[in-house]
């Protein structure tokens, strides 16, 4: 345990540099109107950390802005009809966060108040909901007192302290430091304060030390190894899969298309029809196009000339790199394929597939040629 003095020159150091310069972001009650006793909206807390658990805070911004347009509150979320959640989340990745975030929030709408719970374990035992979201929320929408330690907080940590045991194995050795800090007053800022040093002064490369507001603690600062922290150990190497995407289009000009189901990988999305996509250590040494050449019938959604167009896509998933090649065919009219359904050119989005699966349609198209002067 650090002493009180310590933690207590740490919590004004960070707060005061948050009630200078904390970012404005659309899920946020900033600290002036806190002060002022506003509190933000959970719905908009809850949704915006589960999208954070994806990507960027850029990212994020536009999908939260159309996801709290289209259902402003977990009610109107509760009453959405899954494919139409499935396809606002497309291009986020991970839908099974997708899938919970619906079963959560049909959960909390039926609740007594319909309202999110404030306690860690209530909100721990929601879908979708982990210890660090449901750290974060109680803290950050209900002000409660709580240890938030996302990416961002383990790399201030493991630099204040020096910690030189590499991640993951240093992580509860980096959450222990960062609870013995955790304040009691204004609990929720100083986690947002911290997400935003970490974000914005004390970044993975080139931290720029000299604004950081608790430089004079940090020991790494003290030792100059700043921008070496946290160290990490090797990551494994992903094995790769290859398949073939099957993209058929009938002469109306529909597409062929599949919902998959379960509850995988790109469960409830809709995308193109693929063989499945095999692990070929033996053919190691050969090109990926070359691993990938013939389309097995035995794969294919529907009797037809498939043509393999020779684009290939690349893909990263969690646990694996994908190689897909693209394969095509005209479909004709009346033409009843063994998997999937044909979805109208008219109704046909693009970006309500999952991001590989835009991949292959962008693919497909020629490049426009630049306008002159452009
Ligand atoms: N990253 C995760 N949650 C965040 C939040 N609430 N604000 C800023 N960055 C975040």
């Amino acid at each position: 345990m650090r002493d009180q003095k310590y933690a207590g020159q740490h919590m004004a150091a960070v707060l005061g540099w948050y009630d200078a310069n904390a970012r404005e972001l659309p899920w946020r009650t900033g600290p002036a109107d806190r002060a002022r006793g506003v509190m933000p909206d959970p719905y908009r807390v809850w949704l915006s950390e589960i999208m954070l658990q994806q990507t960027t805070v850029v990212v994020v911004a536009g999908y939260f802005a159309r996801f709290t347009a289209r259902w402003p509150n977990v009610a109107a979320l509760a009453a959405a009809n899954d494919a139409d959640v499935m396809a606002e989340w497309a291009g986020l990745g991970y839908y099974a966060r997708a899938r919970n975030l619906l079963k959560c929030a049909r959960l909390v709408a039926a609740l007594p108040g319909g309202r999110f719970p404030a306690s860690q374990p209530a909100l721990l035992a929601l879908p979708g909901i982990g210890p660090y979201t449901a750290a974060a929320i109680s803290t950050i929408a209900h002000d409660q007192a709580a240890t938030v330690v996302d990416g961002n907080i383990e790399r201030v940590m493991a630099r204040l302290f020096a910690v030189q045991t590499p991640l993951p194995a240093a992580k509860k050795q980096l959450w222990q430091l960062a609870d013995d800090l955790s304040p009691k007053i204004r609990p929720g800022d100083y986690a947002q304060a911290l997400m935003d040093l970490g974000a914005t002064v004390c970044t993975p490369k080139s931290p720029r030390c000299t604004c950081c507001p608790i430089s004079t603690q940090c020991r790494a600062r003290a030792q100059d190894c700043a921008a070496t922290l946290p160290k990490r150990s090797p990551k494994k190497p992903k094995p790769t899969r290859h398949g073939h995407a099957y993209l058929g289009q009938r002469s109306d000009g529909a597409w062929l298309l599949e919902r998959r189901v379960g509850s995988g990988l790109l469960g409830g999305m809709l995308c193109w029809p693929c063989s499945e996509w095999r692990t070929l250590p033996a053919l190691a040494d050969t090109s990926d196009e070359a691993a990938n050449k013939a389309p097995s019938s035995a794969d294919w959604p529907v009797n037809a000339d498939w043509q393999d167009t020779g684009a290939v896509i690349r893909h990263t998933f969690t646990h694996f790199h994908l190689v897909l090649n693209i394969v095509t065919a005209d479909l004709p009219l009346g033409t009843n394929p063994a998997r999937g359904f044909f979805v109208p050119h008219a109704e046909f989005d693009p970006f309500a597939l999952p991001s590989l699966m835009r991949k292959a349609h962008a693919a497909l198209r020629p490049v426009e040629p630049k306008a002159a002067g452009a």
